[in-house]
């Protein structure tokens, strides 16, 4: 599967986020990820649905909407999101997960999976036909500038295994949480196809983003 980078919004200048879109389009980037947070599933709030439809209005860069919302099906109308965006929500956030999975893709948006590092991937099996990707947590999620969790690599490999054995060799797995190149290295070994790049490795004051992203996508072609 082809290796796409998706630059997390909540790490860019946020006085200055045109000029962040605009140099993330030059830089190539495939998804803008939005961190939308309710300070109760994760002790935090970020950005909202008023700026997801901000952005969606001055970019063709795809969104990759990563929601750390409890209970997040109430709120699939307040974005205006379409076939090439991926909405992606938590196993832990959602009694109903399989409704709100299947109402996502009924709108014609991608559904994302998303697993926290203590969540085992089985989680997702019975769930497998309404997933077209799986985001595994390389963090506890909440905040930028954290440590990757011990588990990572394993678990990434063994979710790329899993999602084999259930006929799901087309649903990518994303990874989001200290990206760093070495990480992103490490994890593509591991099946990781979507790096979510954000303080470890694309927003580093003083560095162009192009640069940047040009060179973590030498890093994992150099395997
Ligand atoms: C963490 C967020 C990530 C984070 C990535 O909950 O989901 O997108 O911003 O940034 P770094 O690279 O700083 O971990
Ligand atoms: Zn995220």
């Amino acid at each position: 599967m082809k290796k796409m980078l998706s630059a997390s919004l909540m790490c860019a200048d946020l006085m200055n986020l045109e000029k962040s879109v605009r140099e993330l389009e030059k830089a190539g980037i495939d998804y803008l990820h939005i961190d939308i947070m309710d300070g109760s599933f994760v002790p935090n709030i970020t950005l909202g649905f008023d700026f997801i439809n901000a952005v969606k209005n001055i970019t063709d860069i795809p969104l990759d909407v990563h929601m750390m919302v409890n209970e997040p099906g109430r709120f699939l109308n307040a974005m205006k999101l379409g076939a090439d965006d991926i909405l992606c929500v938590h196993h832990e956030s959602d009694i109903h997960l399989q409704r709100t999975l299947a109402q996502i893709k009924d709108k014609g948006i991608k559904a994302g999976l998303a697993i926290n590092p203590q969540t085992a991937p089985e989680n997702m099996r019975y769930l497998k036909d309404y997933i077209d990707m799986a985001l595994v947590m390389t963090v506890s999620p909440g905040f930028a500038g954290q440590k990757i969790f011990s588990g990572a690599e394993f678990k990434t490999k063994h979710t790329r295994e899993l999602l084999d054995e259930w006929g799901c060799e087309n649903v990518p797995i994303e990874v989001d949480g200290n990206i760093s190149v070495e990480n992103g290295v490490k994890l593509n070994r591991c099946g990781a196809d979507i790096f979510v790049l954000g303080t470890s490795s694309l927003f580093i004051k003083g560095k162009d983003m192009s640069e940047s992203a040009a060179k973590f996508r030498a890093a994992l072609q150099e395997g």
